[in-house]
């Protein structure tokens, strides 16, 4: 797949299933399918999704938080079968742009400290790690590395 072919778009609520489908397949702990339809009515929430303009499949998703100057990442994911091919980089560089335009002036993470995959992308975009959350995750009970990135 080649970039010009990803579509990042405002969710909707038939996206939903899509998105839920993509939570199942990537996490060990998913969301219950209610709180995606939550995200799609709150006003601080920005919710996105990765479309292939060619199929119109929903291969990934943003759900990031703006409350003034601070931006919280909740969560993001792409589906397997397209992942390393640029979905996530789009649906990320997104949020920076979203960010720059918002005067957000910092914005924070959570990632299990194993997912050694997305470190590697938030290190890509210069997030640092500025902290851990001792048992942060359940299911499986793990720590927390917390990743910043200041704008200012
Ligand atoms: C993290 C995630 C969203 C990245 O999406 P993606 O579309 O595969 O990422 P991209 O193809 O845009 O990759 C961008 C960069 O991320 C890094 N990266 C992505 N996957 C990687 C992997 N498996 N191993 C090491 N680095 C990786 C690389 O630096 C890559 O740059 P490169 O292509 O120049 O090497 C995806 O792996 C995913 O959905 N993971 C499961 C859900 C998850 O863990 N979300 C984060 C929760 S905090």
């Amino acid at each position: 797949m080649i970039n010009e072919n990803i579509h990042i778009r405002k969710a909707r609520p038939g996206d939903i299933d899509a998105v839920f489908y993509i939570k199942q397949e990537q996490f060990s702990n998913p969301w219950k399918k209610q709180l995606f339809y939550d995200e799609l009515d709150h006003d601080i929430a920005f919710f996105y999704v990765a479309e292939d303009t060619a199929s119109k499949e929903i291969i990934g998703y943003i759900i990031f938080w703006i409350i003034r100057e601070t931006l919280e990442l909740h969560d993001i994911a792409v589906i397997e079968k397209y992942k390393k091919k640029g979905a996530g980089s789009r649906l990320l560089e997104f949020m920076l742009e979203t960010a720059r335009t918002r005067q957000v002036e910092e914005m924070f993470l959570e990632v299990r400290q194993s997912n050694t995959a997305a470190i590697a992308f938030y290190e890509k975009y210069h997030f640092k790690k500025i902290d851990m959350r001792k048992d942060y995750y359940t299911g499986p009970v793990e720590d927390a590395a917390v990743y910043a990135l200041f704008l200012k």
